[in-house]
């Protein structure tokens, strides 16, 4: 199996042993604590299920914006996001002692994890200007992953933690939530050796249906997983629950069986496109993912990137960053004259006018403005399951005014 970003081996922050966890638990909560943003609480829950191993906690300063700039840790890995604690408030917290870490996202703040405080550092407004710039590429707070990044606060708290659980996600999604542990676990008992990761945000259009099929056809892989975020979204994305249905459905019907393992991941999305997707490579490789899917505009967000800059951001790395291959897959549509989704690349003979688009922002437009999605869009089984939920949407929207 493909080795784990930077280590031989997994190394999640989760503590599993019940005895230390019980001591540990007792420890915290005699510790002074501090309540998480959304986005150190989704870092925590990467850490803590082994997608962001060999790191072991949250990065300080140096760190930040070595990595910002170089793509790359104090201790040589290659690590293309950081990995931050950012913070308004640092009061009642010192450098040297441990804190016990409070989960922003269910009720009661309960502890999620335990750090040992390395560094408080104050970060001036031109490094957050820089840190921005080099992750999101602007510094438009029209960027939704912008506006986020720049309300964290100035205060990195940096430092090693031991995770307790996995906020909400395993929870809410008791069989789509896995950890990278998990996943390689089921990568090994159903045999697979070649493996592509498709990510995505969407319900799965026929387009994201298609690309995961040419991409295991192509590549000759044994099987698929599709690794749904199931963190925060922005707003007008359709809810993780609906997501997973249509994805399920869409699997069990037009998907041979054994092929397709359909799961989740807890992380808030950055729509940090060139960025986001080398981290996206990064925790596919952990989960044992041998190729991952980068398509047209990857987590990317209006029109702030170019379409392929996800692709070619690969192209400039450093040999041996990652072990992880992409399948860099050209803009696909329907063909109204071959009656099928093709890479547009592949129809040198088509004009515009020969395709139907497909992207999840029309899809969702057309679900919003009451319209059926007809076949060329979704397969009609992921289409009633969508439809439904915008009827009952539209319900409460009326009872709610
Ligand atoms: S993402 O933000 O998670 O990347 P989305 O779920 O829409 O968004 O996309 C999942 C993957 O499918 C990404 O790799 C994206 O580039 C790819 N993709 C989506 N739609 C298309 C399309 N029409 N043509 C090519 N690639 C696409």
């Amino acid at each position: 199996m493909i080795r784990p970003h930077g280590a031989d081996a997994l190394q999640p922050c989760i503590i599993t042993n019940e005895t230390e966890r019980a001591a540990l638990l007792a420890e915290a909560e005699f510790l002074p604590s501090m309540l998480l943003n959304s986005a150190a609480a989704a870092n925590t829950v990467m850490l803590g299920a082994g997608y962001f191993s060999p790191l072991t906690g949250f990065m300080n300063l140096a760190d930040i914006l070595k990595v910002a700039s170089d793509m790359q840790t104090s201790e040589g890995y290659f690590w293309p996001v950081p990995v931050a604690n950012l913070t308004k408030d640092v009061s009642g917290i010192d450098v040297g002692r441990r804190i016990a870490l409070r989960d922003p996202n269910v009720t009661g703040h309960p502890i999620m994890a335990v750090m040992q405080v390395e560094s408080i550092e104050k970060i001036s407004h031109q490094q957050l200007n820089f840190i921005t710039e080099k992750i999101f590429g602007t510094l438009d707070n029209a960027h939704p992953g912008v506006a986020t990044f720049r309300t964290l606060g100035q205060f990195c708290v940096a430092g090693d933690v031991q995770v307790f659980n996995f906020s909400y996600f395993q929870s809410e999604f008791p069989s789509t939530f896995k950890t990278a542990v998990e996943i390689r676990e089921e990568i090994k008992a159903l045999g697979w050796k070649k493996v592509v990761a498709f990510q995505t945000r969407n319900p799965m259009h026929r387009a994201h249906e298609e690309l995961c099929r040419m991409a295991k056809e192509r590549l000759e892989a044994d099987g698929i997983i599709i690794h749904m975020l199931l963190g925060r979204l922005k707003e007008g994305d359709i809810p993780a629950p609906v997501r997973g249905s249509c994805i399920r459905k869409m699997a069990d019907v037009y998907f041979p069986k054994n092929t397709v393992m359909v799961n989740g991941y807890g992380f808030d999305m950055l729509y940090a496109g060139p960025r986001e997707a080398l981290l996206h490579a990064v925790f596919r490789q952990n989960m044992g993912a041998t190729h991952l899917i980068v398509g047209r505009d990857h987590a990317g967000v209006s029109d702030f990137y170019g379409p392929f800059d996800a692709q070619t951001i690969f192209d400039t790395l450093p040999e041996n960053a990652l072990e992880i291959e992409i399948f860099a897959a050209d803009h696909t549509a329907y063909s109204k004259k071959l009656k099928r989704v093709v890479m547009m690349r592949e129809a040198p003979d088509h004009l515009p006018e020969d395709y139907i688009i497909l992207s999840g922002t029309k899809v969702r437009q057309m679900l919003s403005e009451g319209i059926s999605l007809p076949p060329e869009f979704a397969r009609p089984e992921v289409a009633e399951i969508l439809m439904e939920h915008y009827r009952m949407q539209a319900k409460q929207t009326e009872v709610g005014t």
